[in-house]
């Protein structure tokens, strides 16, 4: 089933509630993969019914992002979403979700200082705004995002934490094409040429993971190498390569605990975000 208005989707979902149906929500901007899929069959494993909402989000994009050219095809994606196993795609319009100049904006501190949010400022407030609306119209009993993101998938938990949504978030692993390029929508914006060039985020992730399990732990070394092997192709321009603390995403000078390896990427003109997790004693 589509549907495109808010207040249907509330009377819909509110019946199914009543019936005592768990709901598991994929929120989403559409273009959908593989990555989108494994959320989708997940949610579908936990819960009795599944919402995919397909939302491009005019608030998270700055104003030189690629809002107007993100690629959109809703008769694919709603099949997709169907085969995958969801049962109601949410599609609203923006003026359905903003029919006047909101006044009102959910912001997380701190997390979001670091990593895309010193590069894309009022990214994330546009992202807890939206996903909190999404929380807010849909009555989901648990929310799928994947890992590629690992910085939204921490806003996104903490902003949940800290303002007692009643929902639980899932993190789900990052899907990888067989050579390595982690899934995005954004894929599509490469030729071949850049695509080739994009392997680099992963391959010199692994580098890194590599050089960690020999026993190197200073950050700056391991950054300095990412640097190193991104540097060597000409289509890559970095935007940021960082250690932090998992939890914290703060800079971290000597690994230790849980961390995130996470880079930013331009590729000619399409920016790429890849990252590991890893934990050392
Ligand atoms: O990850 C995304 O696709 C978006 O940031 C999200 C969570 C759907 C909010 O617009």
């Amino acid at each position: 089933m589509l549907l495109q208005n808010i207040k249907e989707t509330r009377l819909y979902l509110k019946e199914q509630k009543r019936l005592g149906k768990s709901i598991g929500l994929v929120p989403t901007m559409g273009y959908l993969h593989e990555g989108h899929l494994s959320l989708i069959k997940k949610a579908k494993d936990e819960n009795n019914i599944v919402v995919v909402t397909i939302f491009v989000n005019p608030i998270q994009f700055g104003p030189n992002d690629d809002f107007e050219k993100y690629p959109r095809d809703l008769k694919r994606d709603y099949n997709l979403a169907l085969n995958a196993g969801a049962d109601l795609i949410f599609n609203p319009s923006v003026e359905e979700m903003y029919p006047e100049k909101s006044k009102s904006f959910v912001v997380v501190q701190e997390l979001t200082d670091n990593l895309c949010g010193l590069s894309r400022p009022g990214h994330f407030q546009g992202v807890t705004t939206v996903v909190s609306k999404l929380f807010n119209i849909i009555p989901a009993d648990r929310a799928y995002f994947g890992l590629k993101d690992a910085q939204q998938v921490a806003v996104i938990t903490q902003m949940v934490k800290d303002l007692n949504f009643d929902i639980e978030i899932v993190p789900c692993p990052i899907i990888r094409e067989e050579d390595g390029l982690a899934l995005s929508s954004r894929n599509v914006y490469l030729n071949s040429n850049e695509r080739q060039s994009a392997l680099l985020l992963s391959q010199s992730l692994c580098k890194a993971e590599e050089l960690i399990k020999m026993g190197e732990n200073n950050a700056e070394k391991i950054v300095d190498s990412i640097i190193a092997s991104l540097e060597r192709d000409s289509n890559c321009n970095i935007e940021y390569v960082k250690i932090v603390d998992f939890n914290t995403l703060k800079d971290l000078k000597i690994l230790k605990n849980k961390f995130l390896i996470a880079l930013a990427v331009k590729i000619g003109k399409t920016r790429l975000i890849d990252n590991i997790v890893m934990e050392v004693d």
